[in-house]
């Protein structure tokens, strides 16, 4: 099969190329080989390349910044998946474009099924929301793949971030404070990868959202504790920090998140796709970290 992969030197991008099938030609073009906010560039590159399957990897992920430069955001998160959308029809290509449990406003008590009502609190949530639209109108057979709280040994990610202040504060140093009031499903961009992968080899008919996220449901300060139990099995000289956890409210940021955002998967379940849970994926990362 072959596969255009847009954003490729991203978290989820590395991890694809990590995992290629045998069966897959796989040209994985960075931003600076297809920047996809540019509609003529992408038209011409997927005629040339006439992929069966393209695998949308790009996006504007910085949350926060978003809030700054909302327009910066919906370029490359609506437009740049339009763009895609548009031309994955025009040369009849399988569209895999990934998504955001940012779409979604938190206030749910269950995990959030693909056709509960997007409500986004944020500007990366809006522009994701809007990129969701923008390919069910230009390319109705389209798969949107909707993910959260990636992390891998790639990129910048909590993990890594976590990892770093540890480091840098030392044993002796004040806690690390992190959120205690925002729930989620961290994920292994690798885990997401394979499920990219197995999406990618389904039957043409699968189309419209699917959830994919990593078993286990938490708050940001249970992930960090996580992180440091992991991270001290590992290494017995690991600074491990001690934690505090505060409200969101107290944290600073630009950005609202979601209370609550744990994905419900049953649908991609039912394609036969196993979700990991986070003791098992985790220490695959950290035995590339630590
Ligand atoms: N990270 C998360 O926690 C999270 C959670 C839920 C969903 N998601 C979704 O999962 C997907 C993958 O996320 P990720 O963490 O792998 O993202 P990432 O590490 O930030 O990678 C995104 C990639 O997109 C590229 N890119 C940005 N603008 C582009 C443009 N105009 N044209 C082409 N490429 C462009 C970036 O290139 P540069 O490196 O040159 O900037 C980067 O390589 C995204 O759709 C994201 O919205 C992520």
């Amino acid at each position: 099969m072959n596969v255009v992969l847009t954003g490729a030197s991203g978290q989820l991008g590395r991890c694809l190329h990590d995992r290629l099938p045998a069966d897959w030609d796989l040209a994985g073009l960075t931003r600076a080989e297809l920047d996809i906010t540019d509609g003529r560039a992408v038209a011409r590159v997927l005629a040339r390349l006439r992929p069966d399957c393209i695998v949308n990897a790009a996006a504007y992920t910085a949350v926060d910044q978003a809030e700054r430069e909302p327009d910066a955001a919906m370029a490359v998160n609506e437009q740049g998946a339009r763009h895609l959308a548009r031309a994955a029809c025009d040369i009849g290509a399988r569209l895999i474009h990934i998504s955001t449990d940012y779409v979604f406003d938190g206030h749910a008590s269950r995990p959030y099924a693909e056709l509960d009502s997007g409500n986004p609190l944020n500007a990366y949530g809006r522009s994701k929301l809007l990129g969701e639209r923008a390919l069910r109108q230009a390319c109705p057979s389209s798969l949107v793949l909707r993910t959260s709280w990636l992390y891998s040994e790639y990129g910048g990610n909590f993990v890594k971030t976590m990892l770093r202040m540890a480091r840098a504060a030392g044993t002796d140093a004040p806690a690390i404070r992190v959120v205690n009031d925002q729930f989620g499903c961290p994920t292994y961009a690798g885990d997401l990868a394979d499920a990219v992968i197995r999406l990618a080899g389904s039957d043409p008919a699968a189309s419209g959202i699917y959830h994919y996220c990593g078993a286990d449901v938490m708050s940001w300060h249970g992930f960090a504790q996580e992180v440091f139990d992991c991270a001290g099995r590992r290494d017995a000289a690991f600074p491990v920090p001690r934690l505090v956890g505060i409200a969101g409210s107290d944290y600073p940021s630009l950005a609202r998140r979601p209370a609550y955002s744990a994905l419900s998967c049953e649908k991609i379940e039912a394609l036969g796709m196993r979700r990991a849970s986070l003791r098992d994926a985790l220490p695959k990362v950290l035995a590339r970290l630590i």
